[in-house]
């Protein structure tokens, strides 16, 4: 058993599975009757360092849906390493809340906090990986395709966080996972090398290339994301250059299999990295997609209370 989720990396094939079986199964109860108070008086901590819509909200939400309550603490809140080191910040809330979840730039804070709070320590996004979200888009995948194994995920765009959850989750349940991106804007050697040995496991085979029509061609699901993630406005210019090529777009999903499914972890730049007409077209599962990341984490933070 965990005491925290910070990465895909550190739960094996089961676990994961374990987890969208119980996000499933924790949906289907909500919109029956509504889920039995199974974190009734515990208390979530969000500490955010970054904006955020679906991951306050749907943490909010699922506390409360679940009998729990959660309290949102804002950037300017507790500016962590700044105004009080880490594992202070770390100790101190864990005196107060029985879960803590964060939004940080630097993955290392996020480690670290897990490292110093007597309570678990959930990553709702650092610069290296998104969990919740990869566990929320296989939970999707799961109910549109019935199966994860064997399907080809195409992500086109930045190997960004959300790019290295996904290929974590996919590499441990079997979906073949292709990345259409610019040289530059591609994953780095260490997350490759852990994501290649979950592969030798599961059988999915991980592919890499530049052309973004090459790497659809057969894709169940087709996957992107900002061009410019949270943190790296100064890159701005020099990325929309780069990404020109990259747009998920209505031709480029044509190339796919006739029933793919398109995905974006949201907020979408449309215009950009995707279409107004792929977005709001008859593929798109990015509103189920979002509504997920409530089921999921409820389902991560039941799991990590043991309840
Ligand atoms: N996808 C996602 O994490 O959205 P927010 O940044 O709005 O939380
Ligand atoms: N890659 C994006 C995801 C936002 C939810 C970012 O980090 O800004």
């Amino acid at each position: 058993m965990h005491k925290d989720f910070v990465t895909i990396a550190d739960y094996t094939p089961a676990e994961l599975q374990a987890l969208l079986d119980r996000a499933i199964a924790l949906k289907v109860e909500q919109k029956a009757r509504g889920n039995p108070p199974l974190l009734q008086n515990k208390v979530l901590g969000m500490v955010f360092q970054k904006p955020s819509l679906r991951t306050r909200v749907s943490f909010e939400v699922g506390m409360l849906q679940l009998g729990g309550e959660a309290l949102y603490l804002s950037p300017n809140e507790i500016k962590l390493g700044e105004r009080e080191s880490v594992p202070d910040v770390a100790r101190v809330l864990a005196r107060y809340v029985d879960l803590i979840m964060a939004r940080v730039f630097r993955h290392q804070d996020i480690e670290q906090l897990a490292q110093w709070a007597g309570v678990p320590v959930i990553n709702g996004l650092s610069d290296y990986a998104h969990p919740c979200q990869a566990l929320g888009d296989f939970q999707t995948i799961l109910e549109h395709k019935g199966r994860l194994e064997g399907l080809k995920l195409t992500y086109i765009g930045d190997a960004n966080n959300v790019y290295n959850s996904l290929l974590f989750a996919a590499t441990k349940l079997g979906t073949h996972i292709t990345l259409a991106a610019p040289s530059g804007y591609r994953p780095d050697a260490a997350v490759l090398e852990l994501a290649r040995g979950f592969a030798a496991q599961s059988g999915s085979q991980i592919a890499i290339m530049d052309d973004p029509v090459q790497a659809v061609q057969g894709a169940d699901v087709v996957y992107t994301d900002v061009w410019t993630s949270m943190g790296q406005e100064a890159e701005q210019e020099a990325r929309l250059q780069a990404f020109q090529r990259y747009q998920v777009n209505e031709a480029l999903v044509a190339q796919a299999q006739p029933d793919v499914i398109v995905l974006h972890c949201l907020p979408a730049h449309r215009g950009q990295e995707i279409t107004d007409r792929v977005m709001d077209g008859p593929h798109a599962a990015v509103f189920d997609q979002a509504e997920n990341r409530m089921h999921a984490q409820k389902a991560i933070m039941v799991t990590l209370m043991g309840v």
